[in-house]
């Protein structure tokens, strides 16, 4: 019974991790059925049910329809469970598999790099009456891109074109030449029918051109042993096991290489340096241990370590830098916005960080480098990130796990994109930050006040700046030192060069807001009055300055209201037309959800709206 059971774990055999991908109608399932089914890993119960399926669909004569098979067990995981990779497990006499198994159609490109971040191998589906298309390219360079060394070019559906070999000559022709520059080691051709078995498990009579191995032949032979041999000790820290006082251990999982007890190891961020003292594991200590292994190590020094540290082998140890290039794959409908504040995850550490300049965009037909400003769904391309705090990395093409990072949603927590670190930006280590004699606190209390930024946000036309201008004035009389941000004012400025797409708001906001943060250095009141309609904008200038020094001032005014007042004429000519990516029309707002202050203007007269400003900022203790 054992062997017709799909193994609950990796076997400790050899085992080869592959994934699968192509367009839709490539027959991806059809051959991971087809290798499923004639390494004899289905219950028989399953084959007969497939059996039936088969006949009632009616989609292969009499045959067992394979993709039914593998379709059958996605819809069922489907249900509930978001991953939508599937890890299949089989083996033969010679070797364990795990395919990863990924939808097709373009909007799962997430999928597709989430299964090909721990494949060896690719096996590149394409029909043989269509060749290579776009989505061969794009899945390709992903391939390449998470640093897949090995591709095997499936061209299916070979019957279909007669067994033809000048057919499967001129797309392997075609791959070729496109896959010249992405730096696989091996590109095996192979012509299959998943179908009918041909050169799958065994080469085919009906390709007798064909001198290569089967399908199965290829997997269970190649060697990808000596891409990952020799990696230096890497051990990102996932938690610190602090049962008693007496002991002190870091738990996790090696990302690479190799250790001893007795070995050096070196915290990436801190260098502080320290030894070995027990590897421990489930199945009690051990003296070495290797990566993959899930372990508790314990070291002779007490030394400052927390969460997301990296552990490292002194003699060659990581970057650390807070600022690096590196491919960034977008995953999600949001677009990717440089400047907006994400959560970047390397490893088990997380750190806010933001995209600081997308360098290019990679067009996947063609390779060729597009100039963007935002990145959308699918997209590739090459980015320079900065992180608020160093981070310990490797670069990707020496160290897959080290090296690559996904981007997260601030608010959402869902994952947005992924990326692979290409260099640090040695400009970031020759960049230090000057300790100045005089600081805020001294030029605050030369003033006798407390710096903040009193930050407005509503419509156009909500009454932002009316209701800044009367309260500067207010505390300018009482002795107060400020000053005033206004939209309007900056964008005749330093903010010239930005429109109102969402990408140069976002820009705008984080420039208005390094500049309030500089004038609260500066000891001073500042008032800032933007429409800033996005929340992740208004709270990263929140984070910029110390808590209780940013009270956000939410000044309510219906769209309807302000179009009724129309102060500029500005609603007027958004319902003309006359002015597009208008807030309110066509362009988002998002109401703060805790604003300090929420001001609700209508029978409000703009000094009561103040007073009741400046009596919050007396309870608040900032005048
Ligand atoms: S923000 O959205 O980037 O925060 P900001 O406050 O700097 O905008 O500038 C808004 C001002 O620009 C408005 O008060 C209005 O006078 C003017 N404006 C011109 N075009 C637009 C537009 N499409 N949407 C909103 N405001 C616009």
């Amino acid at each position: 019974m054992e062997s017709r059971e799909f193994p609950a774990e990796a076997p400790s055999k050899d085992l080869l991790r592959f994934l699968t991908c192509g367009s839709v109608d490539d027959g991806k399932s059809t051959l991971i059925g087809r290798l499923l089914h004639d390494s004899k890993l289905i219950f028989e119960d399953q084959l007969s049910a497939l059996a039936a399926d088969s006949k009632r669909h009616g989609t292969t004569g009499d045959g067992i329809d394979l993709a039914l098979l593998v379709d059958g067990l996605e819809a069922e995981r489907e249900q509930g469970i978001t991953i939508d990779v599937a890890y299949r497990i089989f083996s033969t006499q010679r070797r364990s598999f795990i395919v990863a198994d990924t939808p097709g159609h373009e909007q799962y490109t997430r999928n597709m790099a989430t299964g090909a971040s721990t494949a060896d191998l690719a096996v590149l589906l394409v029909d043989a009456r269509k060749g290579v298309l776009a989505q061969t390219r794009r899945h390709s360079l992903i391939c390449s891109l998470l640093g897949i060394r090995h591709v095997v070019l499936a061209v299916n559906k070979i019957g279909l074109v007669s067994y033809q070999s000048d057919a499967f000559a001129r797309i392997v022709g075609e791959y070729q030449d496109f896959a010249e520059e992405l730096g696989f080691s091996s590109i095996v051709p192979i012509p299959i029918s998943a179908r009918h078995g041909d050169n799958v498990m065994n080469v085919s009579d009906n390709t007798p051109w064909y001198r290569g191995p089967s399908l199965l032949d290829h997997l269970e032979t190649i060697d990808v042993t000596g891409d990952t041999v020799g990696d230096p000790f890497r051990f990102p820290v996932q938690w610190v096991n602090r049962p008693n006082l007496d002991f002190r251990g870091y738990a996790g999982t090696v990302a690479s290489g190799t250790i001893n007890v007795g070995d050096p190891v070196a915290v990436a961020n801190s260098g502080k340096i320290s030894r070995v003292k027990e590897l421990l594991t489930a199945d009690g200590a051990r003296t070495c241990v290797h990566a993959g292994d899930a372990i508790t190590i314990t070291l002779a020094d007490e030394l400052d370590i927390a969460r997301g540290d990296l552990l490292a082998s002194p003699e060659s140890p990581p970057e650390v830098s807070d600022q690096f290039a590196a491919h960034v794959i977008w995953m999600s409908d949001q677009q990717l916005m440089p400047g907006r504040s994400y959560l970047v995850r390397m490893g088990t550490s997380t750190t806010p960080g933001t995209v600081t300049a997308i360098k290019y965009k990679i067009d996947v037909n063609t390779r060729e480098h597009l100039a963007a400003r935002t990145l959308g769904l699918n997209d590739i391309a090459f980015c320079n990130l900065s992180t608020d705090m160093p981070v310990a990395f490797d670069p990707y093409r020496q160290n897959r796990r080290t090296g690559s990072f996904i981007v997260i949603d601030r608010t959402t927590n869902h994952t947005l994109g992924g990326g692979m670190i290409a260099f640090g930006l040695r400009r970031a280590s020759n960049v230090h930050w000057q300790v100045t004699l005089v600081g805020k606190s001294d030029r605050a209390a030369q003033k006798h006040q407390k710096p903040a930024i009193i930050w407005l946000t509503g419509l156009s036309g909500a009454g932002k700046s009316t209701i800044a201008n009367i309260v500067e004035r207010r505390l300018h009389s009482d002795g107060h030192h400020t000053m005033m941000l206004d939209g309007d004012n900056l964008r005749h400025g330093l903010n010239r060069d930005l429109g109102f797409t969402e990408v140069d708001r976002v820009e705008n906001i984080r420039r208005a807001g390094e500049a309030a943060k500089l004038l609260v250095d500066a000891g001073l009141i500042v008032l800032c009055s933007f429409i800033s309609p996005y929340r992740s904008e208004r709270d990263m200038v929140r984070r910029l300055v110390s808590d209780g020094e940013f009270i956000e001032v939410f000044v309510d005014t219906p769209v309807d209201e302000c179009a009724r007042r129309d102060p500029k004429g500005l609603y007027a000519k958004a319902k003309a037309g006359k002015i597009k990516n208008f807030t309110g029309f066509d362009a988002p707002y998002e109401p703060p959800v805790t604003p300090e202050i929420h001001l609700q203007t209508i029978g409000h007269q703009p000094e009561q709206l103040a007073d009741l400003i400046v009596k919050k900022l007396a309870a608040l203790g900032i005048v």
